[in-house]
């Protein structure tokens, strides 16, 4: 590099207009790719160079590269799977975060983040209405969250048989069982395969038909064995409809039965933060550890989770680390002692400057508004013809179906039907929907959770699905 002073100022003026001219809302830019993967290789996938290239050549060259494969999750017509975008605060304390460039690990290192940390925690822990002495993490996302409490649960259930996992490891401990629900995400079998646990230690329990794990086989379950060390997985809020499990009469059944009670809030949880929903989450404070996530509904950018544990023990015995040539701080808060990371970046100064832009009423403001669009867009995809509803949104999250015309049409021609709608709004790039199979039907999920989804939006999309399902039934019939 040359021996001058650094020039910063170009490159980040020039990102400032990329950025800008991708956030602005354009009438027709599509929500979708419109790049093929081949298109997409062939621009991207080149030869690196022998010699270095000035930082706006990178960049301009960038832009251009990934044009039509950028998609407008960050935009308010995006509704698959379970994803937010970014408020205006929390996205440029994200770009300070990476100008500021701390490595949050210790306190010694990293100062302001670790009290922007404690003080972002705190925070969240009141808007959750979570326990004020419980712990936290801050990580990647809900499943390293999982990681980060599970291993606390490890901990903890163990040590309740005399077992010390941190020095003994697990071969030859007692083996502990997981009782959850069939509806359970995917990421807390992918984090308790990866603290060891075996996927063959889960038991799926069933469910009500409003998705609610059902007290009786948990009672079953936790009486069958009363010996073994137990850890029970509750959801607020199940990847396809929003399910909040009974937490009232669930955690003081399992809390009886000596188990570790830990809840899966992703996304569910943040409806603590609204009046109108708080009452979903009714007794969730009596868990022994709950995660969520800062990137999905509270609208924090990539990447950002939270892990909560009532008893600091536990986690701080599954995480605390020392080594004499770092600097350990005894009066701060060193977050390598709550993390699975070592080196880390600081991510709590987008969560503390999304949530002092929101402040508590705004929060409340976002959940609610998201679940008027969710149930607005279900019900009026429900009212067209050919088409159906498989779950009016309690919070954020509904189902539909679309319909075959043809006169003998089957549940597989439905099943087909729908993944064609769902594809040829893709297309349209008006919106961006993704489906799911539940309950034995392919259905397509409307998920709301970004903060830029406006009554315009909804107007727009419902206009698009109309037409689509139109053209398609003419089309067949
Ligand atoms: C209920 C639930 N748990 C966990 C996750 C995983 O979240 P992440 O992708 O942040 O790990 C999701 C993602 O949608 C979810 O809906």
């Amino acid at each position: 590099m040359p021996d001058t002073h650094p020039d910063f100022r170009s490159p980040l003026t020039l990102a400032l207009s990329h950025a800008l001219n991708h956030l602005a809302p354009q009438q027709d830019q599509s929500v979708a790719a419109t790049a093929t993967l081949a298109t997409l290789r062939q621009k991207i996938d080149i030869p690196l160079n022998q010699t270095g290239i000035d930082a706006e050549t990178v960049l301009n060259d960038l832009v251009s590269q990934v044009q039509g494969g950028i998609i407008d999750s960050a935009g308010g017509r995006f509704f698959g799977w379970v994803i937010g975008g970014s408020l205006p605060a929390a996205l440029a304390a994200d770009w300070l975060t990476s100008a500021w460039d701390q490595n949050v690990a210790l306190y010694a290192c990293a100062p302001a983040a670790c009290v922007i940390e404690e003080t972002a925690g705190r925070w969240l822990k009141e808007v959750l209405h979570l326990p004020s002495s419980a712990s936290f993490a801050f990580v990647t996302g809900a499943q390293m969250a999982h990681v980060t409490a599970l291993a606390a649960a490890r901990h903890g259930v163990l040590a309740r048989h005399g077992w010390d996992v941190e020095h003994e490891g697990l071969a030859g401990s007692p083996a502990i069982r997981i009782l959850t629900s069939t509806e359970k995400h995917g990421t807390l079998v992918r984090a308790l395969r990866l603290l060891g646990f075996g996927e063959r230690h889960i038991t799926n329990l069933p469910i009500d038909s409003n998705g609610r794990l059902l007290e009786d086989s948990l009672r079953r379950a936790l009486e069958a064995d009363p010996t073994s060390p137990t850890i029970v997985v509750l959801q607020a809020g199940d990847v396809n409809i929003g399910a909040f499990d009974d937490f009232a009469r669930l955690i003081p059944l399992a809390k009886k039965h000596n188990a570790w009670v830990h809840v899966d809030g992703a996304f569910g949880l943040w409806a603590a933060a609204s009046p109108r929903h708080k009452h979903l989450l009714h007794g969730v404070e009596l868990a022994d550890s709950w995660i969520t996530d800062g990137h999905k509904w509270l609208n924090v950018p990539y990447d950002c989770g939270y892990a909560f544990v009532a008893d600091p023990a536990p986690h701080h015995d599954s995480f605390a680390h020392t080594a004499s040539y770092l600097t350990h701080e005894t009066h701060a808060r060193d977050p390598l002692d709550w993390n699975p990371e070592h080196s880390r970046r600081a991510r709590a100064f987008a969560t503390y400057a999304a949530l002092r832009q929101l402040g508590t009423t705004g929060i409340a403001d976002l959940v609610d508004r998201t679940c008027a669009h969710a149930h607005a867009i279900v019900t009026r995809i429900g009212s067209l013809s050919h088409a159906e509803i498989l779950w009016t949104p309690q919070i954020n999250q509904g189902l539909v179906r679309f319909l075959h015309p043809g006169k003998n049409a089957t549940d597989q021609d439905h099943d087909a039907f729908t993944d064609r709608i769902m594809a040829d709004i893709l297309v349209t790039g008006e919106a961006f929907f993704t489906g799911t199979s539940w309950r034995g039907r392919r259905a397509m999920r409307v998920s709301v959770s970004n903060w830029q989804t406006s009554a315009t939006d909804v107007d727009r999309v419902i206009h698009c699905v109309s037409q689509v399902l139109e053209k398609a039934t003419t089309t067949i019939t």
